[in-house]
């Protein structure tokens, strides 16, 4: 069959699909001209599709054959699920591979933050390291303080596993509310947003974007947030209000920030990038040669047997399909 890749992926990646299919990768390092994956798509029978690519139902009706979607990411805001679903066509992403590579860069944003990382780097390579003294460079202790965990799935409970390592109180806010013994377990207090935002020393996102979750951090609810605290945000950008977010920095409603994801990626909020008090990445939360690999696997599994018409094996709408 025909299958578009719609990204880079490694070679050994490829091969997998290779050995059953004939496969179109766009050869760039860059997203796919959405006029361009609408010409190739075309004749395609399976997609395997970067979390940039928009598949919606304009895609899905110029790909008559389409047989299966598979996303290469745990996220899938970047699909419209339910006119895939009308379209009969299996879509899967990509769990569980990427959870420690994610929970690992926000606990880097936390410290980077709070330890005032990349402006020492900056400061340093300026020449501005002439003397060491007491009062100069402080940063904020991450140790012992209090982390407000929002969206506690696999990669909000693996930031929970490491903010036990530095001895902090970890407080939740969750859909479901955990057993009591999971959360004993997991070392975890359930508290609602407010309590949460009101509590916490800092504050990581892990909730997936859906209408619920758009805006969830805005000017309302950073304003509960303690004046010395600081957001992380590895999830999706659009989670939170950038330009709430670009006021409360500047006012201090908050006192930082640290960012992987951008509320319009990759354009920026004018302004974000003059502040000291915001370390800001490139979207990099599963970007480890390991981490990437396993996900392009899983993508690959899950495209191919969506191709022999077997249940992917991380398939989104299975249910539905089949109701
Ligand atoms: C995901 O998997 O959703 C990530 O954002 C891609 O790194």
């Amino acid at each position: 069959m025909e299958v578009m890749v719609t990204g880079r992926l490694p070679e050994e990646v490829l091969a997998l699909l290779k050995k059953a299919h004939r496969v179109e990768v766009n050869p760039e390092d860059r997203p796919m001209a959405r006029e361009w994956l609408l010409q190739r798509i075309v004749e395609k029978e399976g997609l395997l599709c970067m979390v940039t690519d928009r598949v919606d139902a304009e895609l899905l009706q110029r790909a008559p054959r389409l047989k299966m979607i598979a996303n290469l990411g745990v996220g899938y805001d970047n699909i419209d699920l339910g006119a895939a679903t009308l379209a009969h066509i299996p879509v899967s992403n990509t769990p569980g591979v990427l959870t420690a590579a994610t929970a690992d860069i926000a606990f880097t944003l936390i410290l980077a933050v709070a330890r005032r990382v990349v402006e020492g780097d900056k400061r340093t390579r300026a020449g501005e390291f002439r003397f060491w003294a007491p009062l100069v460079f402080l940063g904020r202790e991450v140790s012992g303080k209090t982390l407000g965990i929002i969206g506690l799935g696999r990669i909000g409970r693996a930031v929970a596993k490491r903010a036990r390592g530095f001895d902090m109180q970890v407080l939740y806010f969750n859909r479901h509310r955990l057993t009591p013994d999971e959360e004993k377990a997991l070392g975890v207090e359930f508290a609602d947003l407010p309590a949460l935002l009101s509590r916490a020393d800092f504050v990581s996102l892990h909730v997936p974007l859906t209408r619920e979750t758009r805006h969830l951090i805005n000017r309302e609810t950073l304003g509960w947030m303690k004046p010395d605290a600081l957001l992380i945000n590895t999830s999706r950008g659009p989670v939170v209000d950038e330009q709430a977010l670009l006021e409360a920095l500047r006012d201090g409603t908050i006192s930082g920030a640290g960012l992987d994801v951008y509320e319009r990626e990759p354009d920026l909020t004018a302004g974000l990038i003059d502040l000291d008090n915001v370390v800001l990445l490139p979207h990099v939360g599963s970007a480890t040669l390991e981490t990437r690999t396993q996900m392009g696997q899983l993508a690959a599994q899950n495209l191919l047997a969506g191709l022999r018409g077997e249940r992917p094996p991380n398939c989104l709408n299975w249910e539905d399909l089949h109701k």
